[in-house]
């Protein structure tokens, strides 16, 4: 029996690369309806390359610092996506401003993991200011990519406690481990062609429904 045919994504990293790592997992599952087809890393020593590399996928380093400026880096990333035929871009961890331009010709074909309840906490030390303001709750989101940093419809979000005793550090390990979840469940959504946007949202056809409250007083003298 013929297989259905699977969403071709690339995943653009610049680090550690424990998202991409999710999405490689799922996409491992021959019924997932996503594949990889290429990973680019914008830095040559990004963990996340040896990841794709055990993965048997393809991997591209295009260094920001071999061009004079955003336009031509992002235009030597579209041409070899555009090689691929990419059907969606996924940003896990990329570390570099994409020009309007380019986000503009991949628009809904662009997605994006965050490390907060967007639209809170925007852009970088996320998890340090979300402990500095006394928020009882944090998450991540993943959201398709606009020309703003971090903005864009919403396609999932996860959220945890922030607890008393959080650094930085364990607060990130608690919302890394949701992000390993939201990522691939989005791609999935996206892949099986359940996502739509509409206007400034997104909706979700058959989504599972969610009922109830969590309640968090935080710290406990
Ligand atoms: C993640 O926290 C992601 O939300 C943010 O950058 C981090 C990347 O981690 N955009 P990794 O490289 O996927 O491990």
């Amino acid at each position: 029996m013929a297989t259905a045919k699977r969403l071709d994504i690339a995943v653009l990293i610049s680090g550690r690369g424990s998202n991409l790592q999710s999405l490689i997992d799922a996409c491992a599952d021959p019924h997932f309806p996503a594949r990889i087809v290429c990973v680019i890393s914008n830095k040559a020593d990004a963990a996340g390359l040896q990841r794709a590399a055990r993965a048997g996928t393809t991997t591209h380093v295009v260094s920001h610092k071999d061009f004079p400026d955003r336009v031509a880096f992002d235009a030597a990333i579209d041409e070899i996506l555009r090689g691929y035929n990419v059907g969606l871009i996924c940003l896990a961890g990329f570390m570099r401003i994409l020009t309007p331009e380019f986000v503009n010709r991949w628009r809904d074909r662009m997605i994006n993991i965050h490390p907060s309840l967007l639209p809170a906490f925007k852009g970088l030390h996320t998890h340090e200011r979300t402990i500095e303001a006394g928020v009882r709750f944090s998450g991540c989101t993943v959201h398709f990519v606009r020309p703003e940093m971090d903005d864009g419809p919403i396609i999932i979000q996860a959220a945890v406690p922030v607890l008393g005793d959080d650094t930085p550090e364990t607060l990130a390990a608690r919302v890394l481990e949701q992000e390993h979840l939201i990522y691939p469940e989005a791609v999935r959504l996206i892949a099986l062609s359940r996502v739509r946007v509409v206007g400034s949202k997104v909706i979700i056809r058959d989504a599972a429904p969610v009922t109830g409250a969590m309640i968090n007083p935080g710290l406990v003298f």
